[in-house]
């Protein structure tokens, strides 16, 4: 068989390991990019006095689901300061944009430019370093960047060989205070990128042992982090995170991600509970193509069959308040057919295993409605 593996990010994983932020800034002309949450959390004093400097510019006011707006305010920033290192502080939004600003700097033009296709990222001089302060997202270890166009309400994937961090900087205390819905909807996030990474058509050996691996850690810990928040199921979703993350940079994920993108851009989903709102009815449609390699799956996460993983993934997430139903989010039977068209108009729903075209997802939702 044909395999390639590429992941070209220095991770360093640990309890308290962001004392060693400073070590690993070589740059003189630094900015850190964090959201106003974190910064009123002090979050983003923790970092600075962690880089044991003050001469840096921040950029605090990324939002969730990053708009081309925020990301060109940002390059800005960033290309007036002349900047060589950015420290991502943050989310999935906060790292998506680090990536985008990164390339910016040493490209020109709007980050719209790089979404429409007429332009395509050429270099990057900036030095990256990622530090997750939720565990779910992985961009700290993926090339894709997410990016919402507020003029056509649509979210973007963006792809990039110059995404990649340089450093991924993962100290789960920085997760040890997360409320519990964005555990609930990161974790569900981790799920899904491990879930789907291991289904995918363009799955491989290795992209497989980190996502059955991140499966098994999610299904462990999800739910006691929800209810307890205590250190070893803080550290196991961590982890879980950054496998599935790995595992995703390498196949990319499929029509549960697909699907994601309307819920979030038009009824206002959290992207984790999104994610996950079809994952037991996706499932069971691809075990009929995919039967013997979910059933590896299935008996390593020490379960009997595909009714009982259905049942379990059913349960944790009832456990942790993820949405259940359509109607629960104010979809009616009306909306169906939008839905349907939106999500198959992302390219990556093609490498779900089992074909779900219209009729399929149609199906799938009047089943969750
Ligand atoms: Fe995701």
């Amino acid at each position: 068989m044909d395999m390639n593996f590429f992941l070209p990010v220095k991770v360093i994983f640990g309890n308290g390991r962001i004392r060693e932020l400073g070590s690993l800034i070589s740059g003189d002309r630094i900015m850190i990019i964090s959201d106003h949450a974190l910064l009123e959390l002090g979050f983003v004093s923790e970092v600075k006095e962690k880089i044991g400097r003050t001469d840096f510019i921040e950029f605090c006011e990324v939002e969730p689901n990053p708009s081309c707006e925020t990301v060109d305010k940002a390059a800005k920033l960033a290309r007036d300061y002349s900047v060589d290192t950015i420290v991502a502080v943050g989310g999935g939004s906060v790292m998506d944009t680090a990536k985008a600003v990164a390339c910016l700097v040493s490209n020109n033009g709007q980050i719209k430019d790089y979404l429409n296709g007429s332009k395509t990222f050429t270099s990057r001089k900036v030095r990256l370093i990622c530090v997750p302060t939720t565990s779910g997202t992985g961009s700290e270890v993926t090339n894709v960047g997410v990016y919402t166009d507020k003029s056509s309400g649509v979210k973007k994937p963006l792809v990039s060989e110059f995404f990649w961090s340089d450093f991924a900087l993962v100290d789960p205390r920085l997760t040890f205070s997360l409320p519990k819905s964005v555990t609930a909807s990161t974790g569900l996030d981790a799920l899904a990128h491990a879930v789907e990474s291991y289904w995918a058509k363009s799955s491989q050996p290795v992209s497989e042992a980190l996502a059955i691996r991140a499966v098994n850690l999610i299904m462990k810990y999800l739910q006691r982090a929800y209810t307890d928040g205590d250190e070893e199921s803080r550290e196991g979703l961590s982890m879980a995170s950054l496998l599935a993350g790995m595992a995703f940079s390498q196949t990319r994920t499929t029509i549960l991600h697909a699907i994601s993108f309307p819920l979030t851009n038009i009824y206002g989903l959290p992207h984790g509970f999104a994610c996950s709102l079809a994952m037991p009815e996706v499932l069971k449609l691809n075990y009929k193509v995919i039967g013997n390699k979910l059933d590896i799956l299935i008996r390593y996460l020490g379960l009997k069959n595909i009714d009982e993983l259905s049942n379990e993934l059913e349960a944790l997430m009832r456990a942790i308040g993820a949405p259940r139903k359509l109607s629960e989010i104010g979809i009616r039977e009306k909306d169906i057919d939008g839905l349907v068209e939106s999500s198959l108009s992302s390219p990556i729903a093609k490498l779900n295993p089992a074909k779900i075209g219209r009729e399929e997802l149609r199906e799938i939702f009047e089943t969750i409605l």
